[in-house]
């Protein structure tokens, strides 16, 4: 008997991977309606792929709809995102744009492929731009990447791969409609993906993307008009610079019809300005904002300025208030194509950092939350840290600033992530970090998405619906974070890393150097004072919050060290003092870690056999990194403080 057709391919569909179904619902034999737009049509592919893959011998009946049970597609005009999908006599409709359509079709297998009960669902996605950015590197490198070389870009090009439409996929079956496909630090060519020398790869990237209503952007330079213009200056004021904007926009929006606009950071890490001429953030984002906006175009303005050449013996200046400094005096002057993009802490995607008080300030100014889901600080897809209940933290989180719609999530109006993927076979290097990518689609269409939840539906779409093992990998992905937190920098100190690489312990690589993220511990104290007789940076929250994290006593325990500086007897609530608990959050998080690995292995027999030794592979090397983090932070503030660890614990077992 020949074999079924099978589709050989060299990477992993993740959670789109559907298996056979029992018990699939009568009316899936039928589908009717025939969308027209390309989307649409694309939806009517996914569907009848999806359910033949389950295992559903399912018919496309075009023609007048009859009364036998189906599932009815109902395609409106527009763009519009909104999805409903609802009974419909013995089977059931989904109705939409081809978008919309896109968004219920997947939404639907998925609660086939979970065995949930009738879906009866209308929804809108909280924020019209939901996407990822990439730092992908014309050479293929990817800046803070962990997981293969780029999707996007090899030898100096773009490039649209046998992957791009997968990738598209994967974006829209969460939820996600954009993506940046080049690093904020522009080099090399990808200077030149303003030029129109890569027309015909972008072209055909943009038009996988588009399929699946995943917009293309763009990370641009500020000096592109001197670096490929050949104009002696990039002053936003300058009117030769302005035309130069308008006619390259011109062109290149004519040839990229799924280009949405440009992200752009300037005047940060030694990136050009509009500071270098006197300008103000909002005069250079404005220049650019009006370039783009005849072609509806947006301008993604980073909000991540700060000194970066600061002399450590400096007190005074703190980089946690830098953002706020620059860019809460200029709410209001910002045309209404500009997105300011702040990163979800005032600092740099620590394990545990407040919420930036810039979501604060901004009244009348679109605001854009970067979340990071490569884990550039978080163990770089070597161990587990399940990013999302950290998201929705901070998503949840009461500015204090209004009566009404006062969290993060009611002030901003778009979301977005640095991408963990690339091209390993699992997309995200480690295989437990796909959650990442799925779980941040899920809460930025709905930031009231329950983390745990979502940890759960992706265990059972990635390894299938065993209850021991739902249980057992969404129980690790949600005690991983802490874990993380434990065993490499507790209560908000931050900045223990190894400089550049930012992996592994080196407690004092950050602190003689120029990058303002300083612990500043001595053989008395630990921790920077950002109250107001330290820095100030607690001014910048609304009063009661300033107060609170002003206060020792009031401060949440585990933001402690991020706000207050304090002498390692300082006394915990639990009566520890802080040195103690920080050296048995060490201890604890290493032992917790391995907990974590010894409940994976225990599903050997039931995971398949690449999946599971990929992910013991790299349990092994988290164990290794944890108890080097537990040994060299302990040892080094022993050695610094000469006050034992109560317990007499061995440090180098
Ligand atoms: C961090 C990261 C850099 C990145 C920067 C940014 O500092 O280490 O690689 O360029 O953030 O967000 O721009």
């Amino acid at each position: 008997m020949q074999p079924k057709e099978v589709i050989f391919v060299d990477y992993s569909l993740l959670w789109l991977d559907w298996k056979p179904k029992d018990g699939l619902p009568e009316y899936v034999k039928r589908i009717v309606g025939t969308p027209a737009t390309r989307q649409g049509k694309a939806a009517l592919r996914e569907l009848m792929a999806g359910l033949s893959a389950m295992g559903a011998e399912t018919e496309q009946c075009s023609g007048k709809p009859d009364d036998l049970p189906a599932i009815r597609l109902k395609e409106y005009p527009g763009q519009d995102e909104k999805v409903t999908l609802r009974r419909s006599g013995d089977g059931m409709e989904i109705s939409g744009s081809g978008q919309g359509l896109i968004y219920g079709v997947f939404r639907f297998l998925r609660h086939l492929a979970l065995g949930e009960a009738f879906p009866e669902w209308e929804s809108s996605p909280a924020y019209p731009i939901r996407m990822l950015d990439h730092w992908d590197n014309d050479d293929g490198s990817i800046e803070r990447g962990y997981s293969g070389p780029s999707l996007f870009f090899r030898d100096g090009r773009p490039i649209c791969t046998e992957r791009t439409r997968d990738y598209a996929r994967l974006l829209a079956s969460c939820g996600l409609n954009g993506c940046c496909i080049n690093n904020v630090n522009v080099h090399g060519n990808a200077l030149k993906l303003l030029t129109g020398s890569y027309k015909r790869e972008l072209r055909r990237i943009a038009a996988c993307l588009a399929e699946y209503g995943v917009s293309l952007w763009l990370s641009v330079s500020f000096s592109a008009p001197i670096e490929l213009g050949r104009l002696e200056t990039a002053d936003p004021l300058d009117p030769s610079v302005r035309q130069w904007w308008r006619e390259t926009c011109g062109r290149l929006f004519a040839e990229l019809p799924n280009l949405v606009g440009f992200l752009v950071k300037a005047d940060s890490e030694g990136r050009p300005g509009p500071h270098s001429y006197g300008r103000s953030q909002a005069e250079g984002a404005n220049m650019l904002a009006e370039a783009v906006s005849p072609f509806g175009g947006k301008i993604l303005w980073r909000c991540f300025v700060y000194n970066c050449t600061q002399d450590w013996r400096d007190a005074r200046t703190d980089r946690a208030r830098a953002q706020c400094d620059h860019f809460a005096p200029l709410d209001g002057q910002f045309r209404e194509n500009v997105y300011l993009q702040i990163k979800n802490g005032p600092v740099d995607f620590q394990i545990r950092e407040p919420v930036s008080p810039l979501f604060g300030h901004l009244e009348h100014t679109n605001s854009m939350a970067e979340f990071q889901i490569a884990q550039e600080y978080t163990g770089q897809q070597r161990h587990v840290c399940y990013l999302i209940p950290m998201f929705r933290e901070v998503l949840d989180f009461h500015l204090e600033h209004r009566a009404e719609r006062d969290t993060v999530a009611e002030n901003i109006s778009a979301i977005c992530a640095v991408s963990n993927t690339g091209s390993d076979f699992n997309w995200t290097g480690h295989d437990l970090a796909a959650a990442n990518l799925f779980g941040f689609g899920l809460l930025s269409w709905d930031p009231s998405a329950d983390p745990e939840l979502i940890a759960r539906e992706w265990t059972i779409l990635s390894f299938g619906a065993d209850p021991e093992v739902t249980d057992t990998v969404s129980g690790i992905l949600m005690r991983s974070r802490d874990v993380y937190e434990k065993y490499t920098a507790p209560l908000g100190i931050g900045w223990m890393c190894a400089p550049n690489n930012h992996y592994g312990p080196s407690p004092e690589g950050y602190e003689y150097d120029r990058w303002g993220t300083y612990h500043r511990a001595n053989h008395l104290e630990i921790g920077v004072e950002r109250g107001p007789e330290g820095t100030g940076y607690t001014q910048q929250y609304s009063p009661g919050l300033a107060a609170m994290y002003a206060s020792t006593e009031d401060c949440p325990e585990e933001l402690l060290l991020f706000f207050h500086r304090l002498p390692y007897a300082y006394r915990m609530k639990d009566g520890r003092t802080l040195l103690q608990r920080i050296y048995d959050d060490h201890f604890e998080g290493y032992e917790e870690a391995k907990a974590m690995a010894e409940a994976w292995e225990n599903l050997e027999d039931k995971l398949d056999p690449g999946i599971y030794a990929r992910v013991r592979e790299r349990f092994r090397e988290q164990l290794r990194c944890a108890a080097e983090w537990r040994d060299v932070i302990n040892t080094w503030l022993y050695r610094l403080t000469l006050i034992p660890d109560e317990k007499c614990r061995t440090i180098y077992p």
